[in-house]
């Protein structure tokens, strides 16, 4: 391996698994886009065909093709988890990075009627970051705000300078969480969605924490949830 000081190295002792999970993940990828393939042509045969069997039929399909989905996401996620190992830190400015989620996530916001506010500290100071990485913690953030709040609410992002780097603060109006979420959130699989593979937070977690960084999280059942990310500024790395 690589011991560049710009190359993260993990001082995990399951390492060597973590990462044969990452390949196992990947090695199960292909068949899987196989079968979607497949079950996507069946139900374009079947489509042409009105009887009942056919609409039973494709009743099945979209339960194949709905867990799938499921499988790639658990697996994309698992990928996430091991390319830690190789991250790559490079100066970069963390409001561009917040704002790339957050265009991306913008269409979604307004159809489920949620306002994003942007109070974005025009001079933070840069921080050392791998882009790909830590967009892939942010967009989990996002994704978990978007996802407390079904009915609309707003999100609100801030970034600041601290006394010992920079934070970014993620404050939804959701659904906030109950103490035994509270206590879990970060473990993983924990999930209290039917369709959450509970992977997000403790993969948000470990990318920050790869950052030299910290997670803090307050939360209140019905009110909403405030996650704060603080990262160093370059020298204190
Ligand atoms: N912003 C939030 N507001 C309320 N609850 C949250 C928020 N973020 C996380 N949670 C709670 O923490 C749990 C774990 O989150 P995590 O992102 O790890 O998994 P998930 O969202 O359930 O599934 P996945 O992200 O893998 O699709 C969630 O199921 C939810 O109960
Ligand atoms: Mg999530």
């Amino acid at each position: 391996m690589n011991q560049s000081p710009e190359n993260f190295d993990q001082p995990d002792p399951c390492a060597e698994l973590t990462e044969l999970a990452g390949s196992l993940a990947h090695e199960i990828k292909n068949p899987l886009s196989v079968i979607r393939l497949n079950v996507e042509l069946l139900e374009e045969d079947l489509q042409e065909i009105a009887s009942p069997a056919s609409r039973r039929a494709l009743k099945k399909i979209s339960t194949v093709k709905r867990q799938c989905t499921r499988l790639e996401h658990l697996l994309d996620d698992f990928m996430q988890f091991s390319r830690l190992r190789r991250l790559t830190l490079k100066p970069g400015d963390l409001n561009d990075q917040i704002e790339q989620v957050l265009d991306f996530y913008g269409p979604q916001a307004t159809q489920q009627n949620v306002e994003i506010v942007r109070y974005l500290d025009a001079d933070l100071p840069g921080i050392m970051l791998d882009s790909r990485t830590l967009q892939a913690a942010l967009l989990n953030l996002v994704k978990n705000a978007l996802e407390a709040m079904p009915d609309g609410g707003r999100l609100e992002i801030r970034t600041r300078v601290t006394l010992k780097g920079v934070a970014l603060d993620l404050i939804d109006s959701g659904c906030g969480m109950d103490d035994t979420t509270l206590l879990h959130m970060f473990e993983n699989f924990f999930s209290s969605k039917s369709n959450g593979t509970g992977l997000g937070l403790p993969t948000a977690k470990k990318i920050i924490e790869a950052h030299g960084g910290l997670i803090d999280v307050q939360s209140a059942l019905d009110r909403g949830t405030k996650f704060s990310l603080h990262f160093p500024t370059p020298r204190r790395i």
